[in-house]
């Protein structure tokens, strides 16, 4: 490195506060500030900012109907279709260009364009319609990052049917626990697809699955391997292509839905072992997801936008499919991995595709970071106007590694806090109006009320750790729990007992500090919710799975730190009598959580222990669970019943 180099490193190193780049401002879709004054003054009407960007059958007659609190209703009466939304309307002007732009892990590349991904809707449409789906019905989708699965979610909201996509890397078991609590009588699935070059079997998973849904289900299957993978097709199943092809230039009249009604079910892990099963609506939250879209990415119809999520979550739902297509831009689907056939393969796509924003997770960004600056390097990276990270929280090293070797400190940097039940961003900077600090996700967006409080709901002075919470609905916010009220109210909401202060507060579950501009720090879970790459798993989901396991009377799961992954699994497991500790155990239960929730799950350690340490009222010392596994100092043992079981399994962490 040169000197002038050095200088410029330690400049970065220090700088902790970044004003967004001037000829980015001068193009933003949003750049007055005035913006946070004009939602303050005029709330909640001013969220028809949002809502207008839409089109609507029937206009709404009330922005908010906050009367049954909080089941918050939004654009009351209004009436209107998502599939209309994000293809329809764009047709005249747009219909030549690409709506997505999908790169297959073999290298092969689709451009579908509005044309052509209205006229596959509709065909699909048609064949789902005829198969027996009807408003309301909930089809579930099991597929990875190929075509047909946007296609599916469009062709569902066509015909306002909900739809429930589960991530592909879900197990059988996963799939068939969703599909019973949405008590979904329809599948879309495909019968492989490619991992590093290699044909990867899917088909026989979902088989599995269905083997445990008690219900008839009609099955649709997707063809993505050809001739690498012959499946056989059961009674009951349909072959995609087949179908569409059989409805060839079908038309299908985008349903009327009611703005409440719901789009889709995306089931989340939460405290228990149930998923939960988050409702969002036509109305509200593809106003939303439009809206961030546009003010947080700068989205624009010229734009190649590339959200490198997977639709199988939340984030591929709105950032991906929803938002995008709403705002009628160029979206890229990227089947694979990022580092196949090399670790510069994203940026081979930025550079081929003249990308124009990247939206990407923290995790992703630690990999790049470790695999080298070289591999961007090796690429014309100009295009890119904007960066964004979302999924947890990002350190000021990674920021400005992604600040500066990807966006060469011309692009801003958002760094989106959200989750699946608020349906889109809501603390973030705007990119043309606010300076961005690493490691803090920003101020609420506008519109967006949120606090830092206590245990007792009082907000806590700045700097001070405490509570993530919402003070006021906002559009994209779920509506319940599918069939649950019940558990909607008791997981996400209080009352303030502050008498002057009758609203309800919605918990997230974060922890988090505010500084003295208002910028929120997101500190992470305060559930026993763990962040694997990105990734929400449960930890009781996991011990539950297993405890399933033959051998195991009792366990634990905590998250420890990892270098990539941001949280792993460890898992501290109790033999049941007569059971050894043994490697071939050690194996089931690995393989007992991959089947059960998911290689994603997969315990990073598995801790065998004669105990584990509890308080004197019994209950798991997670906490010191934790420090093991991180190899920390530990905390006060001294109110545990069982202190000396803790070296021992230190001990054992360490490996002597
Ligand atoms: C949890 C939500 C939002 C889509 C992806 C995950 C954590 C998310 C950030 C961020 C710090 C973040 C939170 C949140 N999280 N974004 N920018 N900074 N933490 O959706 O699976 O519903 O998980 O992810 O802990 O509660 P999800």
């Amino acid at each position: 490195m040169s000197d002038d180099d050095v200088q410029l490193e330690a400049r970065l190193e220090e700088q902790e506060v970044f004003e967004p780049p001037e000829s980015f401002v001068e193009q933003a879709n949003v750049n007055d500030e005035a913006i946070y004054e004009e939602f303050d003054e005029n709330w909640p009407d001013a969220w028809e900012r949002a809502a207008e960007l839409l089109d609507w059958e029937e206009e709404w007659d009330q922005v908010l109907d906050d009367s049954d609190a909080p089941f918050y209703e939004w654009f009351v009466d209004g009436e209107l279709n998502a599939s209309a939304n994000c293809l329809d309307r764009h047709l005249a002007d747009r219909g030549d260009e690409a709506a997505i732009e999908w790169i297959g892990e073999l290298g092969e590349k689709r451009t579908y364009t509005y044309d052509d991904l209205h006229r596959e809707v509709n065909e699909f449409a048609a064949a789902l319609r005829d198969l027996g789906v009807e408003e309301d019905d909930v089809v579930t989708m099991y597929m990875p990052m190929i075509p047909e699965l946007p296609i599916a979610m469009l062709a569902c909201a066509r015909i306002g049917a909900p739809h429930s996509v589960v991530f592909a890397g879900f197990s059988a078991d996963a799939l068939a626990t969703r599909m019973e609590s949405a008590d979904s009588e329809f599948l879309v699935t495909c019968d492989g697809y490619y991992r590093r070059g290699d044909p990867l079997e899917h088909k026989g998973k979902a088989d599995e699955g269905l083997d445990d849904v008690g219900h008839d289900v009609e099955t649709i299957v997707v063809d993505r391997l050809d001739d690498d993978y012959d499946h056989p097709m059961k009674a009951g199943e349909h072959d995609y292509d087949e179908l569409v092809a059989e409805y060839a230039g079908a038309e299908v009249d985008p349903v009327t839905r009611d703005a409440e009604d719901m789009l889709f079910l995306m089931y989340t892990s939460g405290t228990t072992g149930q998923p939960k099963g988050v409702k969002h609506t036509t109305g509200g939250y593809l106003s939303y997801a439009a809206w961030t879209s546009q003010s947080v990415l700068d989205i624009k119809p010229d734009d190649t936008y590339w959200c490198s999520a997977d639709i199988g979550w939340i984030t591929g739902h709105s950032y991906i499919v929803y938002g995008p297509l709403a705002l009628g831009t160029t979206t890229v689907m990227y089947e694979g991995t990022p580092d196949y056939p090399d670790k510069d393969r994203l940026w081979q796509i930025v550079e081929d595709y003249d990308v124009t924003q990247l939206y990407t997770a923290p995790t992703a960004i630690r990999a790049f970071m470790k695999w080298g600056k070289e591999y961007p390097e090796q690429h014309d990276l100009s295009s890119l106007r904007l960066l964004g990270t979302v999924g947890e929280p990002i350190n000021p090293r990674a920021w400005k590694w992604y600040y500066k070797h990807i966006g060469r400190e011309e692009c801003p940097v958002v760094d989106t806090w959200w989750q699946t039940e608020t349906g889109g961003m809501m603390l973030t900077t705007l990119p043309g109006v606010g300076d961005m600090k690493p490691g803090s996700a920003g101020p609420p967006l506008p519109g967006i009320s949120a606090d830092i409080v206590d245990v007792g709901g009082d907000p806590v002075e700045a700097g001070r750790a405490g509570y993530l919470v919402v003070n006021k609905p906002w559009p994209g916010m779920l509506r319940t729990l599918y069939k649950n009220d019940e558990r909607f109210i008791d997981e996400y909401w209080d009352e303030y007992s502050n008498p002057d202060r009758d609203e309800w507060v919605y918990f997230p579950e974060d922890g988090a500090k505010i500084d003295d501009d208002g910028y929120i720090t997101v500190l992470g879970r305060v559930d026993d919710v763990l962040n694997v790459s990105g990734h929400r798993l449960g930890t009781m989901e996991i011990e539950s799975a297993i405890v399933g396991v033959e051998g195991v009377a009792e366990a634990a799961v905590v998250g420890g730190n990892h270098e990539i992954k941001g949280e792993a699994v460890y898992a501290y497991v109790i033999t049941e009598d007569g059971y050894d500790e043994t490697e071939e155990l050690r194996d089931r239960i690995i393989e007992g959580v991959e089947d059960a929730i998911g290689p994603i799950a997969r315990p990073e350690q598995v801790i065998f222990t004669p105990e584990l340490p509890k308080t004197r009222s019994g209950k798991i010392m997670r906490r010191l669970l934790e420090d093991i596994a991180n190899g920390d100092e530990l905390g006060n043992t001294s109110t545990l019943r069982n202190p000396d079981v803790v070296e021992d399994i230190e001990a054992k962490v360490r490996g002597d």
